[in-house]
């Protein structure tokens, strides 16, 4: 964890239109700056920032903040990411707080390790420019149609065909082998004899999604059946295949302006395409793609399209991304290039509008792709057909989110002219086992948890479900407490029969006054105690400033409470909502989304209270006196009223 310290070091330091001017150009304009907004293609610019308030704003996408946030937004970092970045801007040393000797000790090797890998990455680049580089490397990537302008911006390189060219450069600059070793870039034998990984190769290194060399690819120049065509970095402290994806440091800013993201397969698929000028692309690097690799994309937009050439091999691993991807709730389209192709070889031989055609012609959704597929397969042949209804059915079932699976279904049924019911009776079938799957791991974890935790009290719904509310609010409030959103109330109202009825009362207030006021109103106290401290002192700050304000907050919390923020934010919320957005189906505007969110979660708070009421009341009922036995029986049926009305509410907005 970063300390607080450093965190104020950094806010201090931090000059919002310094950290700006290093990525939009400013023109002085009264006492503020004005630049083109780096979020939209605009013309005209309506990107302000205020020196003296240390602010910023966006007109045309409607964002702003200070200087960390801007590099929040600009470079899509957590947080966390953002203070380290803008510490090393400054110059200000970062401080980790809690941290074991031995945490220090594995935090230090790594930060050897990505020392000797960028030093790796330089040297490489550089041997470009030797002789026998520039013949040797240098050509081949001109061969390959790569101007000097990309090999610089990928940072491509060469490898010498010498046992110990870089063993020797690194160890004569001062890097210890023991670290060259560690990220795989030295081959230390037994008998203490060093040699270079990469020797004869041309390199391209694998960077971060913050930029950091964690490792390489090298391919051969010579056809050689012996040797593999490509060689990657060992896995090391640095270097996780799974965890990385090849260009996301150069596509980041490209996918979420596009909201779409390319997936291809191999590195010169990446640089090609964005060479052509598409380059919102990245690749997983001859690795099946994994969960993390899609969270990655995730940070940036919901939209994947998988990329591949119509080989057999590729088109399994384009299946298997398929499921995994929409198991992460995303979007997938795939697009087949034309026999013999891939998109490395495509790019190359059209414009960027060609490609951009293409691939917007060609993509299709998964459905498609599949029954397209498979249709050839089962002509003529029902027990194939069967099959392959079931293997889409099956996929769909992956998907977490019930109307999109809905949606899909009906596009199943009238695409391969099925009835919708056979395929919903079946899905239903499929998500009973996965629901029961999930269901059983769940009571796992439950009593798991029991044996080692003693509920808080007897009767009291179980402490997660509280918590994880509790968390959410806490969440919105930071990412939305200040936008101003149109809330439809019920008032609730009893009527001659004792029924209770409900009155639409709409309300225009911003977010965090209406989570204030309700809770309030409920009486509704946190459980959790980090939760329960830091509540008051979040709405003490936005009553008063009637805002968010990052600085504000940092300074008014204590190291703990700051690091649980920035972990808060970190999440993925703020994505999960845009998600809500995309649907469109029970939100008509944007301020609408952040409205439905926030009264889903006040909702089902209520519930859970009034469970937990009921529960109390009813064991009271039977240890009390027969006395006031008919009072709690009245009150009991009062709360399973109102938790029968907040049901039908939540069943409304939801
Ligand atoms: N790959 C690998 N090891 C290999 C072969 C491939 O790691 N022995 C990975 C590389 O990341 C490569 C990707 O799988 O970029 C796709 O492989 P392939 O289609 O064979 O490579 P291309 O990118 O087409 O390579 P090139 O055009 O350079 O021949
Ligand atoms: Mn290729």
């Amino acid at each position: 964890m970063i300390s607080r310290s450093t965190v104020d070091a950094v806010f201090e330091a931090a000059r919002v239109e310094e950290v700006i001017g290093d990525f939009v150009q400013l023109k002085k304009s009264g006492s503020n700056y004005k630049g083109l907004s780096p979020f939209s293609d605009e013309r005209s610019p309506s990107f302000m920032v205020s020196p003296v308030k240390q602010i910023w704003k966006d007109f045309s996408s409607g964002k702003g903040g200070n200087a960390v946030s801007f590099i929040m937004e600009h470079e899509h970092f957590t947080f966390p990411e953002a203070i380290k970045w803008l510490a090393k801007r400054y110059g200000i040393e970062v401080e980790e707080t809690e941290q074991t000797d031995e945490q220090k000790q594995v935090q230090d090797d790594k930060e050897s390790m990505y020392l000797v890998a960028t030093f790796a990455a330089k040297w490489f680049h550089e041997q470009l420019q030797t002789e026998l580089g520039s013949a040797v490397g240098n050509s081949y990537f001109k061969e390959r149609g790569f101007t000097d302008e990309t090999i610089a911006y990928f940072q491509l390189g060469y490898s010498p065909d010498e046992w110990t060219a870089l063993t020797d450069a690194a160890l004569q600059a001062g890097y210890s082998i023991d670290y060259l070793d560690r990220t795989g870039l030295s081959i230390v034998k037994e008998d203490n004899k060093k040699f270079d990984r990469f020797k004869g190769r041309v390199m391209f290194p694998i960077r971060s999604h913050s930029g950091r060399v964690l490792g390489f690819g090298g391919r051969i120049l010579v056809a050689d059946k012996k040797a593999a065509k490509y060689l990657n970095s060992p896995q090391s402290d640095i270097y996780d295949k799974s965890k990385v994806l090849y260009g996301i440091y150069e596509a980041k800013q490209a996918i979420a302006k596009e909201d779409l993201c390319y997936l291809v397969e191999g590195y010169t698929d990446v640089i090609q395409l964005h060479q052509a000028g598409v380059k919102n692309v990245v690749s997983s690097s001859g690795t099946a793609l994994t969960t993390d690799q899609i969270r990655l994309i995730a940070r940036l937009t919901n939209n994947i399209t998988v990329l591949y050439d119509g080989d057999a091999a590729g088109m399994r691993a384009a299946i298997r991304g398929i499921d995994l991807i929409l198991e992460a709730g995303m979007n997938v389209r795939v697009c087949t290039f034309p026999e013999g192709e891939d998109p490395d070889s495509f790019a190359k031989l059209h414009t960027q509008l060609e490609i951009e055609t293409f691939l917007k012609d060609q993509a299709v959704d998964f459905i498609n792709f599949k029954s397209g597929l498979l249709k050839d397969e089962a002509a003529g042949d029902p027990i194939k057909k069967a099959g392959m209804i079931r293997e889409i059915v099956t996929t769909i079932s992956k998907i977490p989110d019930p109307i999109s699976r809905e949606v899909y279904i009906r596009e199943t049924a009238s695409i391969l002219d099925i009835g919708e019911e056979v395929l919903f009776s079946s899905l239903a079938q499929m998500r009973n086992a996965t629901d029961t799957e999930e269901r059983k791991k769940d009571i796992k974890k439950q009593q798991e948890k029991s044996l080692t935790k003693v509920e808080d009290q007897a009767g009291s719904a179980p402490v997660d479900r509280r918590e994880v509310l509790e968390s959410t609010i806490i969440k919105i409030l930071l990412l939305y407490g200040d936008k101003i959103a149109d809330f439809e109330e019920e008032f609730l109202q009893e009527s001659e029969d004792g029924e209770l009825v409900a009155e639409p009362v709409k309300m225009t207030v911003p977010v965090y006054e209406k989570i204030y006021l309700d809770l309030q109103g409920d009486e509704i106290e946190f459980s959790n105690p980090r939760f329960k401290s830091l509540y008051p002192k979040l709405i003490d700050i936005m009553l008063l400033s009637g805002k968010i304000d990052v600085n504000l907050i940092m300074t008014e919390l204590t190291d703990e409470e700051a690091a649980m923020i920035a972990d808060l934010i970190m999440g993925e919320d703020r994505y999960q909502l845009h998600r809500w957005d995309e649907k469109q189906i029970f939100v008509k505007t944007k301020e609408d989304t952040v409205a439905v969110y926030v009264m889903d979660t006040i909702l089902n708070f209520r519930r859970l209270m009034i469970q937990e009421k009921i529960k109390a009341l009813s064991n009271e009922l039977t240890t009390n006196e027969a006395a006031d036995s008919m009072d709690i029986l009245s009150q009991v049926k009062d709360h399973l009223n109102l938790q029968k009305y907040l049901g039908s509410r939540l069943n409304r907005v939801v």
